[in-house]
């Protein structure tokens, strides 16, 4: 690889972050850019992506996400172990280097600024905020979702390739000038019902979505043309990550 193509893509590597702002609701995706967008996924991959683009399809896929949310929020040890990963204190943000921001939530720069000078928020507080914008913003604005599935959500190869897939597609969808954020909350309220062994609600309305028993939703995105930048998420450092 050249050195010009490679600090190109270095480039495009640093400006790829989740963003959870508004998206503009005045544009739509066009098939060219779904289909484009799946290419970085071979012929040999185990990912099939389905996608929600449509007036109809997008309230009753964003319905039933803001519903888990709800699910996850009502059920307290779901909720506490999801509320470890908020970084709300400079403090905390300094020593773990990871989790969700108040940076990377998303929010206008006025309310980041006067959120970081107030106290902490309670867990109580942040599954508010994430309800709220869950309903108001993710859901609403989403021009298009889309359903990462592969054959066996067990299986651990599979899981990986699902995961690198989602890079490269948020990869390329970023020199598109795209947003992208996972929402996730239906898988995983789907693997709670299942450690839980209490009635398969999420996951049996997952399966209908995909509507196709040879492929098992893995993980939940919105994508459209965003209204604000996003601001990074925090990184440890490499020699932090990597054990020789
Ligand atoms: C499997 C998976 C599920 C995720 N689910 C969500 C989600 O439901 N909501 C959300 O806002 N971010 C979700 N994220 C994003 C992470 O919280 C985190 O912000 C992101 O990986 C950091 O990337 P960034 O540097 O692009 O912000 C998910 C990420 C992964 C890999």
């Amino acid at each position: 690889m050249s050195k010009t193509s490679q600090n190109k893509k270095l480039e495009i590597a640093k400006q790829t972050k989740i963003n959870r702002g508004i998206y503009d609701q005045d544009r739509s995706l066009d098939q060219e850019t779904l289909q484009a967008l799946e290419k970085p996924g071979n012929n040999q991959s185990p990912v099939k992506v389905f996608w929600f683009t449509t007036e109809t399809q997008r309230p009753q896929l964003g319905n039933l996400i803001v519903e888990a949310t709800q699910a996850i929020i009502r059920d307290r040890q779901q909720s506490q172990d999801s509320g470890k990963w908020m970084r709300l204190s400079w403090q905390d943000l300094q020593k773990y280097r990871d989790g969700l921001t108040l940076d990377a939530s998303g929010s206008p720069a006025l309310i980041r600024a006067i959120a970081k000078m107030l106290p902490p928020t309670s867990l109580e507080q942040n599954d508010r905020f994430w309800l709220d914008a869950t309903r108001k913003v993710h859901v609403p604005t989403a021009a298009a979702f889309g359903i990462l599935a592969i054959s066996d959500c067990n299986n651990k190869s599979q899981q990986l390739e699902c995961g690198r897939l989602w890079q490269r597609m948020h990869l390329w969808a970023t020199t598109q000038g795209l947003a992208m954020q996972p929402l996730n909350q239906i898988p995983e309220r789907a693997a709670r019902e299942e450690v839980l062994g209490i009635e398969p609600k999420f996951s049996n309305a997952l399966a209908k979505f995909v509507g196709d028993p040879n492929w098992q939703g893995l993980m939940i995105f919105r994508l459209g043309y965003p209204t604000i930048e996003a601001l990074p998420s925090p990184r440890r450092g490499v020699k932090d990550v990597i054990r020789i």
